[in-house]
């Protein structure tokens, strides 16, 4: 029988440490080494990551890179990105270079309103409930004014509750459907602590209604919860260029928009591929998303939801031809904060935003919407004419050569060797052995 552990999280951080190793780690000598490397010098700053969550033994490096030469809406960007993929910042990189040269990406906020629900079980009569709601509806919003005092000042607060009758898809079942304008804030507190205050109300003054109580039904509170899903607060980017002027790899414009198309259109006629294609774009949004402190969970899940949302999961891009010019653009909702959060806490989510010459969350939005279209440009790019793999094993041959200690001699001639040979794991290490031998 496993043993419990109980007051874990109460014990320090090296006695956490030695009851790791010693129950699960055979208490190998080299797994506090492992952890205590990566332990930063400065106490304070470690004390700061420490903080973020609970149980905390040490930091897990991930790369910061920066992809420059992004024009989007005529001002220049030097875009921070956080991510382990090889291949992915230069990506970026190749693409805001061959846009900028056409005008870069022009990019718009359609809308910002993001929502939260109160999950109700009612078995009553509807008009009841119907009639409840419109009786208490100013109480409901009452019931936060000091909540949203301050996010009122910066013009943004609840913006309405509506009674939702969901008894179609789920018997007994209504909801409290809130909208929220958050402005720099991603809002997720903020939005939480609106909803379990306005349940509250609802529930204590449907205690007090005559016709529940004649009927002794009264509606519950189920769950109280922000949404993660923000059809509402939706972004826009583009790119458009003479048709002609599309060339690459050689490959005249006309024949590269036909197949760049012809690959859209395969992601939106297949959801395997459509996965992949959004897969691309995620690539890119996450990577922006973790260098500014954001939620990339929430964000990965809106977007996913979005490429469903007319019933079949597609591609979150589109491409065209009209009169002689090629338009792709990108629609995805984004739900961010520039402010609160993580984005004051972590030096490098403050840092990657200052870089960025702290955005509000609008222009957040436009920019990780343009990260996220640069980098499907390029997957789609690399897929209609040399394959991916030309330029991702060229970036992961460095990986494998770090792993196996090359000297800077043994990189070179190896990098030399497989300019001309296809790029394997094993053919690397066998190379590696040879000029070792
Ligand atoms: C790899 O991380 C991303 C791609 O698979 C995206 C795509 O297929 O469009 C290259």
């Amino acid at each position: 029988m496993m043993e419990l552990i109980s007051g874990f999280s109460k014990k320090p951080k090296e006695e956490k440490i030695n009851w790791l190793v010693s129950t699960h780690l055979n208490n190998n000598p080299e797994a506090f080494k492992t952890l205590k490397q990566y332990w930063n010098n400065d106490t304070k700053l470690q004390k700061l990551h420490d903080g973020f969550i609970e149980n905390t033994i040490s930091n897990y490096y991930l790369p910061f890179a920066i992809a420059p030469n992004f024009l989007i809406n005529n001002k220049p960007y030097t875009i921070p990105m956080v991510i382990e993929e090889s291949s992915v910042v230069a990506a970026a990189s190749y693409s805001a270079k061959f846009w900028l040269s056409k005008g870069g990406f022009t990019s718009e906020v359609i809308s910002t309103v993001k929502n939260g629900q109160i999950h109700l079980n009612f078995y009553g009569n509807n008009i009841d409930i119907q009639q409840f709601f419109l009786k208490i509806k100013p109480i409901l919003k009452s019931s936060i004014s000091k909540i949203e005092k301050n996010m009122k000042k910066r013009g943004g607060g609840l913006i309405d509750i509506i009674l939702k009758n969901t008894t179609e898809t789920l018997k007994g079942y209504y909801q409290l459907h809130c909208t929220f304008e958050t402005n720099d804030a991603m809002g997720a507190n903020f939005i939480n602590t609106c909803l379990e205050t306005i349940a509250k109300a609802f529930e204590n003054e449907a205690v007090n209604y005559k016709p529940f109580s004649k009927t002794n039904q009264f509606p519950e509170v189920a769950i109280s919860i922000l949404s993660n899903y923000v059809p509402e607060c939706l972004v826009r980017a583009q790119v458009q260029c003479p048709v002609d002027e599309l060339t690459a790899e050689g490959i005249e414009g006309k024949v590269f928009a036909k197949k760049f198309i012809r690959a859209i259109d395969i992601a939106k006629a297949e959801k395997r591929r459509a996965v992949t294609h959004n897969k691309g774009i995620m690539n890119g949004i996450d990577a922006v998303v973790l260098a500014t402190g954001n939620d990339f969970r929430s964000v990965e899940a809106g977007i996913h939801a979005y490429a469903s949302k007319d019933g079949n999961y597609t591609s979150l891009t589109h491409a065209s031809v009209k009169d002689g010019i090629f338009k792709y653009s990108i629609e995805i909702p984004l739900a961010l904060g520039t402010i609160g959060g993580l984005t004051g806490l972590h030096p490098l989510a403050k840092f990657g935003l200052s870089m960025l010459q702290n955005p509000s969350s609008k222009e957040l939005m436009q920019i990780i919407a343009v990260a996220g279209l640069a980098q499907n440009f390029a997957a789609l790019r690399a897929l209609i004419t040399t394959g991916i793999q030309k330029g991702h094993m060229k970036m992961h041959l460095m990986n494998i050569l770090n792993n196996l200690n090359a000297t800077i001699s043994e990189k070179e001639k190896t990098v030399q060797y497989f300019e001309e040979h296809t790029i394997t794991h094993s053919d690397v290490v066998t190379y590696i052995n040879k000029l070792r031998n």
